[in-house]
């Protein structure tokens, strides 16, 4: 049996779940909804049903669903040059390289592959390369999430997702996040670096302590350690910088991109200052498909709609609204404990279990997250409207009362 031709394809949730139960291996927890079609803030199911999404592609759609700039840019790339491997140079790999490089404010080099977990993989080698063999030790902090490969995982210092798949790899130390000290008190001889994820997404939303990222840059110079963030969640504008790190205007050695690097696109970056770069000769790491001319060229296309639509701008603008929406709402309701927000990365922990919030909300065709039992987490568009702000909030705030 063929694929069948488009106007014969099946247009009903169940029957693309039943083909799923066959054939696709069930590793995640999927609702019963068959996703067909984006645009801006929305997306539609196979039943004509429209959603608000207020998580749109886990995300990695900052700019929405099929933001118009990268959609052109991928048509254009895609009759153009979709892949050549590394042994040749391409234009969009040089300009995106040169693009990312100029917005950190401190340079860098890029490296290039297709997830936030290749990125991470890429950057725990640098370290390795560049501690030499006596200093492979990376200090890495609970609640962090660096990915599902067994370097990252290894790095993610959550028990719940190394159990059934030990040993983790050696050379991993965990210490709280926010505590200087339990760093300061694990840095060893065989220390090479400190990996963390400036504000943490998976672990709930956890913003970091005043004084704490300035203080692991000077703990990483005192002791001579390479200091890397991991912003796979937080980059690419979503706090009102192009790289979080920078509100606190601290300069890492390495950091890791993915999710929105490419408006939607597969894309995962690293960008290290040379002399850690200068480390990844050839031989030492690769990726086939790591920095195509299809995904750097969505990727530029994604830099040019931020700048061009001054969004770094409006992200602080949503933040402002939605703390606004999330304070008076925590007014009337007992159910909202606290509220962590930077630009459109939004954590409202809840005295109670969000499962039913969640639920509740997609009944009433709004997709929000949940994290971590009790954390609502919500990562829109930058390129929400005022009217869909309010029209989400108004959701959740119903789905609270509920
Ligand atoms: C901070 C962070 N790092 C790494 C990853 C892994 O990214 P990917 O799923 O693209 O491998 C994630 C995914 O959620 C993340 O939030």
């Amino acid at each position: 049996m063929g694929i069948p031709e488009s106007d014969t394809l099946m247009t009903h949730s169940q029957e693309i779940i039943d083909l799923y139960s066959r054939h696709v291996i069930g590793n995640y927890t999927r609702y019963p909804v068959c996703l067909v079609r984006g645009e801006g803030s929305y997306v539609w199911d196979a039943e004509g049903n429209r959603y608000l999404d207020f998580f749109p592609g886990w995300g990695c759609g900052l700019l929405g669903h099929c933001p118009p700039q990268v959609v052109e840019a991928v048509r254009e790339q895609v009759g153009t040059l979709i892949h050549v491997p590394n042994t040749w140079y391409t234009e969009p790999q040089g300009r995106l390289a040169e693009a990312l490089a100029q917005r950190t404010g401190w340079g860098g080099q890029c490296f290039f592959c297709n997830s936030g977990t290749e990125a991470n993989e890429a950057v725990i080698k640098m370290a390795r390369l560049w501690g030499g063999p006596e200093r492979y030790k990376i200090i890495t902090m609970y609640n962090s999430f660096h990915g599902r490969t067994m370097g990252a995982l290894s790095a993610t210092g959550q028990p719940k997702y190394h159990q059934g798949v030990e040993p983790m790899l050696a050379g991993f130390v965990h210490v709280p996040f926010g505590d200087l000290d339990a760093v300061a008190r694990h840095i060893d001889s065989e220390t090479a670096a400190i990996m963390l994820e400036p504000i943490q997404g998976e672990g709930g939303i956890n913003l970091p302590p005043a004084g704490y990222l300035e203080g692991l840059r000077q703990l990483a110079d005192k002791h001579r350690l390479m200091l890397i963030f991991d912003e796979v969640q937080t980059g690419m504008g979503r706090t009102g910088h192009w790289y979080a790190h920078q509100d606190w205007a601290i300069v890492p050695d390495a950091v890791t991109l993915a999710k929105a690097l490419a408006g939607g696109v597969a894309c995962g970056g690293l960008i290290a200052r040379p002399e850690f770069a200068a480390k990844l000769r050839p031989g030492t790491h690769a990726a086939t498909f790591g920095g195509n001319p299809l995904a750097c060229a969505a990727a530029l296309a994604t830099i040019e709609t931020i700048e061009q639509q001054g969004l770094l701008e409006r992200a602080r603008q949503l933040e402002q609204q939605f703390r606004q929406r999330f304070e008076a709402m925590r007014a009337r309701s007992p159910l909202i404990k606290e509220i962590r927000i930077k630009g459109v990365m939004i954590g409202v922990e809840l005295t109670t279990d969000g499962a039913p919030v969640v639920a509740s909300c997609l009944e009433k065709k709004l997709l929000v997250n949940c994290t971590h039992g009790t954390v609502l987490r919500l990562l829109p568009s930058l390129l929400l409207s005022d009217a869909e702000l309010n029209e989400g909030c108004d959701i959740i705030e119903e789905a609270l009362t509920r």
